[in-house]
């Protein structure tokens, strides 16, 4: 994955790129480098220890004009400091920056020259395949369309050269986007690095290149002519300052989530509502909804199915990873579902649909992401900023939009008690979850038994053990229990079970490893460990209380809990 950012133009480059790279940590927080551009060389840095020991030791770039930097999610070569990016040509005199996944690397090194390799990284070819031409006579920008047409995999490159105050920029499926700022231009995988700075921003087409200056952008499509994109104002409000109240992002957003809900919900009654008008249209007017996405966005599609074919609609959820043609026809109606709108897996599923005609629709968080413009009809969650690698609010949202695509569709839903259900689940639980902690903190194996629409709910807390609290934990569907999974079942397991009702089909299943001498942890609103109100919108519920016990259960084990290992927020590779 990775993140990008660079400037051109006058004030503090260095505090525009560390901000920047400080705002994109969500895309990978492996390593750290910058590259700044001086009269007779590139100067770089590198870090494995995070951003601000990166910085750590500069005032500023004194006199300097240009820059870049990079946070790396490692694909190809270990987590080091030599395989953190900017990576120089052999000469010193360019450097770059890569995110992406360049497939064939092997190839174009064996078609070059004899080049000093440094790292094990994919990327590294770049530089040294742009020297190559360089020597041959090309300029900067005639090699980059060489390596643009030669890669095959997926990029989003910055090259800088000593000198030189430009930032030369090229992309396939990678996201860049470009900023337009009052004495200087911003280039950065997201809108978001720069957001603090601009609010202008050209986002950039597969096959593009550009030249960003201090006061020029250019942009070239794949022909090579000079192109003009379209300029869109965004507004992004951002909350990356913990306060007092909170040790983490996490239970920051997971407290969020009423004043997420209700705006929402008010968007539903006011600016949203045709968008929610014409999602329902199309779905009406279709034989078949498939609802696509990754991991938590895959079990809210999970869910989203399921409630809409309780109202007699012909939805299924596929996962975004292995979604292809045969999944779909001309007139299917396809849903993408992603908090970032930027998944790779998602995007790829989107161009499949696409390609054979349907209407793509989506559910996103981020405004302007690449799914968003890629869709048809696209509905913002409005959960506002998540930092949190894991997703708490986000996922609360994308089923508060599903149950309210369910209302448009002319289900009589009730939405007036779900704030206050999700207040008293919050307050109630927190103590709860606490004690619960400590008593599974050193559990290495759990399970989440769950029925129908509760099974993805459980496949939800299972997964948010996993990635928070490093806790083997698989969700399961009560009823399958038996068929397998009971043989693991000893004295002292721990079950997590989401029992919705008291006669629910779940209690045999609970009953089952009970006798086993399970650790039974009941969920429900009638009785068991957790205090939930009775309601209708229990998935929520449930999710919420497993979002709450993963938190403090990574607490109480001193985890990385906003940043947990090996993982990132934005998945941009395949
Ligand atoms: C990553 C994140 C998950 C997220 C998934 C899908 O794996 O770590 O928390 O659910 O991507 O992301 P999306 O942005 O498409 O919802």
């Amino acid at each position: 994955m990775c993140g990008i950012i660079g400037y051109v133009g006058e004030g503090d480059v260095k505090q525009i790129i560390e901000e920047g790279l400080s705002k994109l940590e969500y895309r990978g927080y492996d390593s750290a480098g910058i590259a700044k551009v001086l009269e007779n060389k590139i100067f770089c840095k590198k870090e494995v220890e995070g951003i601000k020991k990166l910085f750590s030791g500069f005032e500023s770039f004194d006199n300097v004009n240009a820059g870049m930097g990079h946070t790396r999610w490692a694909t190809h070569g270990a987590v080091s400091e030599k395989n953190a990016h900017p990576h120089l040509c052999c000469e010193g005199e360019i450097a770059v920056v890569h995110n992406g996944i360049i497939e064939n690397h092997k190839e174009i090194r064996d078609s070059l020259g004899q080049h000093d390799y440094i790292s094990e990284t994919d990327s590294e070819v770049a530089a040294h395949f742009i020297e190559e031409k360089m020597k041959e006579g090309k300029t900067i920008l005639e090699a980059l369309e060489a390596l643009r047409d030669v890669i095959e995999g997926t990029f989003a490159i910055l090259v800088v050269k000593r000198a030189e105050e430009k930032i030369f920029v090229c992309k396939e499926k990678s996201p860049i986007a470009l900023g337009i700022g009052e004495n200087g231009n911003y280039v950065a995988s997201d809108i978001y690095a720069f957001s603090g700075f601009t609010e202008r921003s050209i986002f950039l087409e597969d096959g593009d290149l550009a030249v960003v200056e201090q006061n020029s952008l250019k942009i070239f499509d794949k022909k090579g002519n000079i192109v003009e994109r379209q300029i869109k104002d965004f507004e992004w409000e951002e909350r990356r300052d913990l306060d007092d109240e909170h040790d983490h992002h996490m239970i920051r957003e997971i407290q969020e989530q009423p004043d997420a809900v209700k705006r929402l919900l008010d968007s539903y009654e006011t600016f949203q509502k045709e968008f929610f008008e014409e999602i329902a249209e199309k779905i009406n007017s279709s034989d078949k909804i498939i609802i696509t996405g990754s991991g938590s966005s895959f079990h809210s599609s999970m869910v989203g199915a399921k409630l809409l074919r309780d109202i007699g609609i012909n939805a299924r959820a596929i996962v975004a990873s292995e979604f292809d043609e045969t999944d779909v026809m001309e007139d299917t109606v396809v849903l993408a579902v992603s908090q970032s709108g930027e998944t790779m897996d998602v995007l790829d599923a989107i161009d499949v649909a696409d390609e054979i005609g349907c209407d793509i629709l989506s559910i996103v968080n981020v405004p302007h992401s690449s799914i968003q413009r890629k869709s048809d009809i696209s509905i913002e969650i409005l959960a506002g900023q998540e930092i949190c690698v894991a997703s708490t609010k986000t996922f609360t949202n994308q089923l508060v939009t599903f149950y309210l695509i369910c209302k448009e569709l002319g289900k009589d839903i009730k939405f007036e008690k779900l704030v206050e259900d999700i207040e008293k689940t919050l307050e109630r639980n927190q103590e709860i979850s606490k004690a619960v902690a400590k008593n599974i903190k050193d559990e290495n194996d759990l399970y989440v038994l769950g029925r129908n629409k509760y099974f993805p709910i459980a496949k939800e807390i299972a997964l948010k053990l996993k990635e928070i609290s490093y806790i083997h934990a698989e969700g399961l569907r009560g009823g399958e229990l038996k068929h397998g999974t009971l043989a693991l079942i000893e004295e002292g397991t721990p079950v997590v079970s989401l029992i919705p009702e008291k006669d629910s089909g779940i209690v045999s299943n609970v009953e089952e490893v009970e006798s086993r001498g399970a650790k039974s942890l009941r969920t429900s609103p009638f009785y068991g460990c957790f205090e939930l109100p009775e309601s209708d919108f229990l998935p929520i519920l449930f999710s919420i209380t497993g979002f709450i016990l993963t938190y403090h259960t990574a607490y109480e084990k001193d985890l990385p809990i906003d940043k947990p290992r090996n993982l990132a927020k934005s998945v941009t590779v395949r």
